[in-house]
């Protein structure tokens, strides 16, 4: 809908913001509409505004990014994850945010592809309409605050602080609810510590390079030990079970992390780095489960040899397997079945260079150590930011009373802050 020339006069008349014939004009997030720079969320006018971090952008995370977030890791030629990818060229040389509303709205070509769900029609309305009103990038003040971006579980967040140092290098970290216990790893230290109330105590001094931790539903804590090569279970304090040493018949790499569902399926991830300069038996770098009450492990995820599997984290009620690739940099998503059974492999997102361990909130934000600090990405994997590390973490996990405290490993130190939103029970 155009205005006559004589509203036009009168509107300009009573002007108040600045005039502009371009958003470049005007100061950052707002926007040049009918020649104002206007804040996005209250121009409303004939044909629909729409803006990239209101309107599009909860599009595109839900039903683009699975192919367009990290070329050319699912076949799609481009990224479709910043406003500045999308203010590009397509192949054919015409603005992208145009080419994007044309193959949304494609019966031949359509995006996303024929073999995915189709968007609805008021979603490809959108499309058209922004591109119809010239693809402005809105205000990220403006992303929805639905329940499905939620809350920025990093605002509020204290600084960390240190609860001991002297360590040789940390990863495993799991607690223990009912000893009110968090259990910490020292890998090139061989030893596996206990934090309580009373202080730190030494759990084990096992001597076969303790890795990833977790406590299962008995409370029994399950060890990933690079040095044997195996996954291991300890019963009470003192004996210690093999869960699994061998795949068919070959050693593993060296196992890095594990995870346990509810009903006792043992997952874990098997690295090159885990081969520490001994020959390799298994072709690939695995995620295997071993099925409850089962000897014997599955790979049911198998990456070329340079990949990284590293940490392992579940979602809420189990339904989701989150894994970290400290090569690939991103972490993958999976949903997990009965009994340890996966399906439907995604990339979740996208990280900062070498992403390690995970923890997951009640909320569904995905934690994760990387090289940057502790990241946080909400449960359609939008980065929320990072918390800073004085030393590189590799690890996190909630723990302490209701399960609000997160604890940190990096290098040689345990740090701890409080969380804004626990942990999963
Ligand atoms: C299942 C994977 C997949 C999904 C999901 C997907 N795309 Fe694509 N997209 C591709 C592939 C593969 C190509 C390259 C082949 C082609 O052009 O058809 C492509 C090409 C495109 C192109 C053309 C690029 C160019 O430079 O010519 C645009 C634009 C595009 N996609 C937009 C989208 C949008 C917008 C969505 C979400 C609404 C989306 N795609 C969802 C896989 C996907």
């Amino acid at each position: 809908m155009k205005r006559s020339w004589l509203s036009v006069l009168v509107l300009a008349a009573c002007r108040q913001n600045p005039e502009c014939f371009g958003s470049d004009e005007c100061v950052a997030g707002t926007i040049c509409f009918e020649q104002e720079c206007r804040d996005p969320r209250d121009v409303d006018a004939g044909p629909v505004m729409r803006t990239w971090f209101r309107d599009v952008e909860p599009i595109v995370i839900a039903r683009c990014q699975s192919c367009h977030a990290r070329p050319p890791v699912n076949q799609a030629p481009m990224s479709l994850v910043e406003y500045n990818d999308v203010r590009g060229t397509s192949l054919a040389g015409n603005p992208l945010i145009a080419e994007m509303a044309l193959r949304v709205a494609s019966n031949t070509e359509p995006m996303p592809p024929v073999s995915q769900e189709p968007l609805t029609a008021e979603q490809i309305q959108v499309f058209v309409d922004w591109a119809a009103t010239g693809g402005a990038p809105g205000n990220a003040g403006s992303r929805p605050d639905s329940g499905v971006i939620g809350q920025n579980p990093l605002l509020g967040v204290p600084a960390v602080t240190q609860v001991q140092t002297g360590y040789l290098d940390l990863f495993g970290l799991a607690w223990n609810n009912a000893g009110e216990v968090l259990f910490f790893a020292d890998g090139p230290g061989n030893t596996i510590y206990g934090l309580a109330q009373t202080g730190v105590q030494t759990f084990r001094t096992p001597g076969d390079i303790p890795r990833g931790l977790a406590v299962d539903s008995m409370n029994q804590l399950i060890t990933a030990e690079v040095a044997l090569r195996r996954v291991s279970r300890t019963v009470g304090e003192a004996t210690v079970l093999p869960v699994v040493e061998l795949f068919e018949t070959h050693a593993f790499n060296g196992p890095y992390d594990v995870e346990v569902t509810g009903d006792g399926a043992i997952f874990f991830t098997d690295p090159a780095e885990g081969l520490m300069g001994r020959a390799r038996e298994i072709n690939f770098n695995g995620l295997y489960v071993v099925p409850s009450g089962a000897a014997t492990a599955n790979a049911v995820w198998q990456g070329p040899v340079g990949s990284a599997p590293s940490g392992l984290a579940l979602g809420t009620a189990d339904g989701v397997l989150y894994m970290s690739d400290a090569v690939d940099d991103v972490i993958r998503a999976f949903d997990v079945g009965f009994n340890g059974a996966i399906s439907n492999e995604r990339i979740f997102a996208l990280t900062a260079p070498e992403p390690r361990g995970l923890a997951v909130d009640a909320a569904g934000n995905v934690w994760v150590a990387t090289s940057a600090g502790l990241e946080a990405y909400n449960p359609s994997g939008l980065r929320w930011g990072v918390l800073l590390v004085p030393r590189i973490p590799s690890n996190v996990a909630f723990g302490g009373n209701g399960l609000t405290t997160l604890y940190i490993a990096a290098e040689s130190t345990l740090y701890r802050t409080v969380a804004t939103i626990p942990g999963i029970p």
